[in-house]
């Protein structure tokens, strides 16, 4: 495992009789990523994460993660990785307070050093109101961010929250990748799995979308734009109606440019890889102005609409 590849499968298979649910996955995740894993329902990506997890065991292939295989040493695996289930379970005769602390000794911490650790965390989720309440008289939201706190107590390596939004209010979603943005700052790696797709895209460096148990595309989500709707082309958009022929001529000649078009105000370069530096030096050259070119970028909601399209699951 290179330096700072923190999760890696090869071949990672799942079969329950005769269906297979993940089939042949080669996922490798980098330390600080935030890798979204999306896909309809049914199509592998809890089962993924279970098997990063150690929580059920791969019919063929392997995971590395943090090191460790969650086959052999789930216990290491569960030390330095924090996991959000789907479906959370608390103990529900227990307040929100003495569910984290659960959770924190369970990982060997206590003491002063615990009771701060909490206290910070029932503010950072917003549940400072209702923290010594029995979280049986919980709604699903505020279980859900008792959730993350429940991750984030450990202070774990890795962190794998599967569908933390759903269920919670545009106001905790922003608040819950904001939690999950702060994460990555501080190197933690995140997995996350959802169908909001685009909140996802505002937190994920890289996604993996599943189609009946493999990923049948991943990477950051520009470069699968570029894939999926532009035959792995580059636009780049020049915020200028109408270019002298001078320059239009000149960008034709850079290596890669295959059409200039106007749309609007803005004129579209399209090219086989991404020319904006050398049309910014060739507008300068001829014009003496800077101009600010833009890359196009994509939704992640088209990108998936088009991997789906005309597909039932
Ligand atoms: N214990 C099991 N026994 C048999 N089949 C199972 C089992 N667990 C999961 N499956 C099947 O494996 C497939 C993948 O399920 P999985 O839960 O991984 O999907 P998912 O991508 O997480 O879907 P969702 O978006 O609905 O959460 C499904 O067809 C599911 O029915
Ligand atoms: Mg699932």
């Amino acid at each position: 495992m290179s330096d700072n590849l923190v999760i890696e499968t090869r071949d990672l298979t799942k079969a329950y009789g005769k269906f297979t649910a993940v089939k042949n996955l080669n996922l490798r995740i980098t330390e600080g990523e935030v890798f979204g894993l999306l896909g309809p329902n049914g199509a592998g990506k809890t089962t993924t994460i279970l098997m990063l997890m150690g929580f059920c065991e791969p019919t063929s292939g392997s995971v590395r993660i943090a090191g460790y295989d969650p086959a052999r040493e789930p216990v290491k695996v569960k030390r330095v990785v924090g996991y959000m289930p789907e479906r959370i379970g608390f103990y529900d005769d227990l307040t929100a307070r003495e569910n984290l602390e659960y959770t924190g000794r369970l990982n060997g911490l206590g003491g002063s050093l615990l009771k701060s650790r909490i206290a910070e965390l029932i503010e950072t989720v917003g549940l400072k109101d209702r923290a010594d309440q029995p979280v049986g008289k919980y709604s699903h939201g505020m279980k859900q961010r008792l959730g993350i706190a429940d991750v984030m107590i450990k202070q774990p390596r890795i962190a794998i929250f599967d569908e933390p939004t759903s269920g919670i209010d545009p106001e905790g979603t922003d608040q819950v990748l904001n939690l999950v943005r702060a994460m990555a700052m501080q190197k933690v790696t995140v997995i996350i799995s959802s169908h909001q797709l685009h909140q996802l895209q505002k937190v994920c460096t890289g996604v993996g979308i599943f189609s009946r148990g493999q990923i049948i595309a991943s990477g950051p989500v520009d470069k699968l734009g570029r894939e999926a709707l532009r035959k792995g082309n580059y636009n780049i958009i020049l915020p200028i109606a109408q270019l002298a022929d001078r320059v239009r001529s000149e960008i034709s000649r850079i290596p890669g440019v295959f059409s200039i078009d106007s749309i609007a105000d803005s004129t579209i370069v399209s090219a086989d890889e991404d020319v904006s530096a050398e049309l910014e030096r060739v507008v300068l050259e001829i014009t003496g102005l800077k101009v600010q070119m833009k890359v196009e970028e994509f939704e992640l909601e088209e990108i998936y609409m088009k991997y789906f399209e005309g597909s039932s699951i």
